[in-house]
């Protein structure tokens, strides 16, 4: 796997939204793998304004990983709002090319095997990553065995705190997500995982050396041979 390394989040942001340009430019039919969370949120303003600068999205169709199960789609903290607000309404995506799991379906089940049809129909050119403090991926927690497409899965006590900081005080955060399953985030044909700050260097340092786990999701990358991990100091540091 390959590390860059950089001096700050910024920097590596840059980097980032300057690959999903080139794919951009080079193919005519992209699909882009996308993820939320904090990390990506200044990739999404970093393309919005190179497509200010003339980068289209009209040839670009989306997949995002996961959604919390439950949310209603305007929810703030819905994924499909994440998107909406911080992306798809400042490009020129048109509407029905942006895919994202819907945790609102009666049935949940229907949902994940719609979901592996899209997934099916749009083989992932680059699929960005952010990576959970407990190694996770999508919602791929930590568990004695990992699903391979998507599914329904039951939140960690620690993801749940470390989401927590997104929902009001005393509003619930979902305790489960549909999330897209470690073998349909490996068959992206290229891989970059961002991370940044001091609490995902444990998790970063477990997915690039050790041994292949499901205790750590993210250490499933190693078994692909196109993943780049694009980092700051601090999410270096114990490498
Ligand atoms: C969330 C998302 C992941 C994300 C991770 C880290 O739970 N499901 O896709 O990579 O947690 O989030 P953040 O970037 O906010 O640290």
């Amino acid at each position: 796997m390959k590390v860059r390394r950089f001096s700050s989040d910024s920097l590596a942001t840059v980097y980032t939204a300057a690959l999903i340009e080139s794919l951009l430019q080079r193919e005519p039919h992209p699909v882009l793998g996308l993820a939320t969370g904090a990390t990506p949120v200044n990739l999404y303003r970093q393309l919005v304004d190179f497509h200010r600068q003339g980068l289209s999205f009209s040839h670009v169709t989306t997949i995002n990983l996961d959604e919390y199960v439950g949310l209603p789609w305007t929810h703030p903290q819905s994924y499909h709002r994440f998107m909406q607000d911080h992306l798809f309404s400042q490009i020129d995506i048109p509407p029905g090319r942006t895919f994202i799991p819907d945790g609102t379906a009666d049935d949940l089940e229907a949902e994940c095997v719609r979901y592996d049809a899209i997934l099916a129909a749009h083989p992932i050119d680059l699929q960005i990553l952010g990576i959970g403090r407990n190694g996770h991926i999508g919602f791929n927690e930590p568990d004695i065995s990992l699903k391979t497409r998507t599914h329904v899965i039951q939140l960690t006590e620690d993801t749940m705190q470390a989401n927590a900081r997104f929902f009001g005080s005393g509003e619930q955060v979902p305790d489960q997500a549909i999330t897209m399953g470690i073998q349909s985030i490996l068959q992206a044909k290229a891989i970059v995982l961002m991370a940044f700050g001091r609490d995902k260097a444990w998790a970063v340092k477990r997915a690039l050396s050790g041994e292949v786990s499901t205790e750590v999701p993210a250490s499933f990358l190693q078994m692909h041979p196109n993943v780049t991990f694009v980092l700051d100091e601090e999410a270096a540091a114990d490498l």
